[in-house]
């Protein structure tokens, strides 16, 4: 499955489209987060549509296309938007977008997301490094695999040395990382408060839609992959928290300025 032709035939896409350099950082951009692209010069989009074995179909908040570009001084491929298993029933939809990070020489991959929190001095608002997943949901992006390849090491999925960089990136930006354990609810429904009760009970700090499988995956494709979550509330039923979908994307849009602070540091000391 790492080897793949159509790995191979969406990287030439790419290069057929304008990315003409290296690949330095891939960052994938959770929904309301899209706007950081503003940041990016020397741009080269090209629509998810456009590339074989990508993902289509759409959910507000995100745009749904690369962007290629020099971000911060550094050579950075960014995916506005990402395809989430609740909109098909398949968990590896982002299979062929980061197996194609492979045919660029792998990449560090950052993974960002919008997540509900379990915990009080994680505040909506805020920013939160995930340093471990839990994945109860069933699905897994490796079903149907073959090899041995398949029995992905999961200890250390979120890089390590990643995310000492990016813990380093937040204090010398004043950006405010907290961090936590994040959990994957499939959606797109909203958890109950019951199932957030359990969620917390288990050891989950956050709770979120995303992410999970794309780790997974890029483990399988020996990508260095680290995540961080704009909280957008708190989980169904504590402190009041009633999570929709509106309040995720507006409060995401408004909470992406100290992230924007914390990738310049961390990609001008990449
Ligand atoms: N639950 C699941 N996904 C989310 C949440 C939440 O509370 N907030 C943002 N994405």
């Amino acid at each position: 499955m790492a080897v793949d032709a159509i790995f191979d035939e969406a990287a030439g896409t790419l290069i057929d489209r304008g990315v003409d350099g290296p690949i330095e950082c891939a960052l994938v951009l959770g929904t309301g987060l899209g706007r950081i692209v503003d940041d990016m010069v020397d741009m080269v989009t090209i629509p998810f549509s456009a590339i074989p074995g990508f993902p289509l179909g759409e959910v507000s908040g995100h745009a749904r296309q690369l962007c290629y570009g020099t971000l911060f001084g550094k050579k950075v491929l960014i995916f506005q938007g990402r395809a989430h298993y609740y909109e098909t029933g398949d968990p590896a939809a982002m299979r062929v977008p980061l197996g194609m990070l492979t045919a660029f020489g792998s990449p560090p991959l950052i993974l960002t997301n919008a997540a509900g929190s379990l915990k009080p001095d994680l505040r909506p608002g805020g920013l939160a490094l995930i340093t471990d997943h839990i994945n109860l949901n069933g699905p897994n992006p490796l079903v149907g695999d073959v090899g041995d390849g398949r029995f992905v090491p999961m200890v250390d999925a979120y890089d390590p040395h990643l995310r000492l960089r990016l813990k380093k990136a937040a204090a010398s930006s004043g950006a405010n990382l907290g961090e936590g354990v994040y959990m994957w609810f499939t959606g797109p429904s909203f958890e109950t408060p019951a199932e957030i009760r359990m969620a917390k009970t288990l050891g989950a700090d956050l709770v979120g839609m995303s992410t999970v499988p794309e780790v997974i995956l890029a483990r399988r494709f020996g990508i260095r992959v680290a995540a961080i979550s704009v909280i957008t509330n708190m989980g169904a039923g504590l402190l009041g928290g009633t999570p929709h979908h509106a309040e995720t994307r507006d409060v995401a849009t408004a909470a992406s300025t100290g992230l924007r602070r914390l990738f310049r540091s961390f990609l001008s000391e990449l």
